[in-house]
This record gives C-alpha cells, structure tokens and sequence, in this order.
C-alpha cells in the first residue's frame, strides 16, 4: 500500500467511515500510541491496514515530554478502551514513540504512560524513524514538525544515518498569531485553521524559523529532498516557505498528522490473534 493510500485510508477510519480490515482470528494486529504535545493518537492495524484510528488533545506534554504523567495516563487509557470496545477484542501490546535526543528518562516515560495505560508490553522507538516506516523513504530527510518539537531523520539507501530534533512546532506559530491579533492564545489555533489565508503571511517567519532548524539540523544532507510529517507545516503554503528559504525539494503528504502514529504502529510486535 502506497503511504498515500495507507493515510487516506487512516483518515478515512479515523472519521469513522467504513473500515475495510479484519480483526479476525488469524489477523496481524498492532497497535502504536503516539503521545504529542498537541495530539495523543491511538492506531490499530490488523495486516497493516488502519482499522482503528482515534486522537484526544491530552494537555499532558510539552515539547514531545510528558510532563503530566496521569493526564497522559488516562488520555491513553480512555482511547485503548474505546478501541477495545469498538474492535471487541483486547490490546495488551503496543509500540509508542519519544522526540529523538530527548534524555532517555524522558523517553522511558513514555513506555511508564502506556504500561500505566494497561499495555503489557510496550516497544519504544523514536518518532522519526517511525514517520520514515509510513513514508518508506530510502534517500531523503524526514522531517517531522509537531505542535511543540521539529524532528529530523537522514535515512540514505533505506538506512537512518542521522537524527536530531529541536523544540519548535505548530504551538509557536500560534505564539506569533496571538500576539500579532491580539488573541488569548486558546483562540489562535481554530483561528489558523478557520483562516489560514488570513494566518498565513502572519506565520512566514516562524515558518522561516521552521525552515532555519531544518537547515542547521541537516547540513551536509542538502542532495537530499525532504519529506514533510507531522501537523504544524499543515497551512497551505507552508511547504512553498521552506522549499524557497533551503532551495530545496519538499515532498508533502495527505494527513500528514497521521505519519507519525501509523509508523509507530508498524513499528509495533506482531500479535497474531
Ligand atoms: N489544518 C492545519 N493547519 C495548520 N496547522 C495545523 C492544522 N492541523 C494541525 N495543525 C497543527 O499541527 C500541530 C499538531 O501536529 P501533530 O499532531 O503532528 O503534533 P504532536 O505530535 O502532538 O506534537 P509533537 O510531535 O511536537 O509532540 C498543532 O500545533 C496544530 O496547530
Ligand atoms: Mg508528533
């Protein structure tokens, strides 16, 4: 499955249309928790396709680290229970995912929510990586800008040969709206959304800002196109500021918001049911 068709198809169960797997006896199940600053998303695949998808906003991070440890708890733990509920079927392993070069506590602290969550057995990865499972990229930069941290992964003949992350998502750009309109920051967001035209020339330069950490965490790669996951870079236009600012090919993605969590799921054990 192309990783465009695998996202429609993610997108598509997660608005709650017809899902078109099973969960059979048989089947190939795997679940990955993604635990963003913006977003915690649940995916569950049964032979790699997206049969369950839900998200809740969770509050409980910042930057990518838990920094409310029972928040995120029962944020995860609400959305396994709704999936087993909807599947009829019980989730006990699961894969989930840490900002790259975080410290490893913090990185450990995420397996801790998903284990306080009810998952027996968690595998822990690093969210880049992950992106580049769902985009399947051999020769390029994956680049994964969420709402508090950028994440940048080098992969070269299919291997990841560099990885670094820098605090700077979508939450900043909501910093510099609110300040620029006026706005309580709680309203920037469905501001960005509801008028990206209006947000737009507002945004360019942290969008630049953007561009700039992707330029200082990937020199020596600049051959390489980047390919973009993750929600922040999301405002149409976005990927035009930093294609113009690095002078460089930038590949772009439907939902991108689910790059992420589908590649911790494929990065997830295999539970035959
Ligand atoms: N349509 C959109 N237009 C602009 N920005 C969007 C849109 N949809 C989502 N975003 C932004 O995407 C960000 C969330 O992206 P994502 O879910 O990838 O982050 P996260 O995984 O929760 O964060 P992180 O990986 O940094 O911990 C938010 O800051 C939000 O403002
Ligand atoms: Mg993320």
């Amino acid at each position: 499955m192309s990783p465009d068709d695998l996202l429609g198809r993610a997108a598509a169960v997660a608005a709650g249309g017809p899902v078109e797997g099973s969960t059979s006896s048989g089947a190939d199940v795997r679940v990955g928790v993604d635990l963003g600053t913006a977003n915690c998303v649940l995916v569950v695949l049964s032979d790699e396709r997206p049969v369950w998808v839900g998200s809740a906003g969770s509050g409980a991070l910042r930057d990518g680290v838990v920094v409310d440890f029972a928040k995120a708890t029962t944020t995860i733990r609400r959305l396994k229970n709704r999936a087993e509920e909807d599947l009829g079927l019980e989730l006990r392993t699961a894969a989930t995912a840490y900002p790259p070069c975080i410290p490893e506590n913090d990185a450990k602290a995420c397996t801790y929510v998903c284990e306080t969550a009810g998952f027996d057995d968690v595998a822990l990865v690093d969210e880049v990586s992950a992106a580049g499972r769902t985009l399947e990229v051999s020769d390029g930069v994956v680049v994964d800008v969420g709402g508090g941290s950028t994440g940048v992964g080098v992969f070269r003949g299919g291997e990841l040969t560099a990885l670094d992350d820098r605090a700077g998502g979508g939450h900043h750009l909501d910093l510099m709206l609110a300040g620029a309109l006026d706005l309580p920051l709680e309203d920037a967001e469905p501001y960005k959304r509801a008028h990206p035209d209006e947000a737009f020339p507002i945004l360019v330069p942290g969008l630049q800002r953007i561009a700039e950490n992707v330029r200082a965490l990937t020199v020596g790669h600049e051959d390489l196109p980047l390919h973009i996951a993750g929600g922040a870079l999301m405002i149409a236009g976005a990927e035009k500021v930093l294609a113009k600012y690095l002078d460089r090919t930038v590949v772009t993605y439907p939902h991108a918001l689910l790059i992420t969590p589908l590649g911790i799921a494929r990065s997830a054990e295999r539970t035959p049911r």
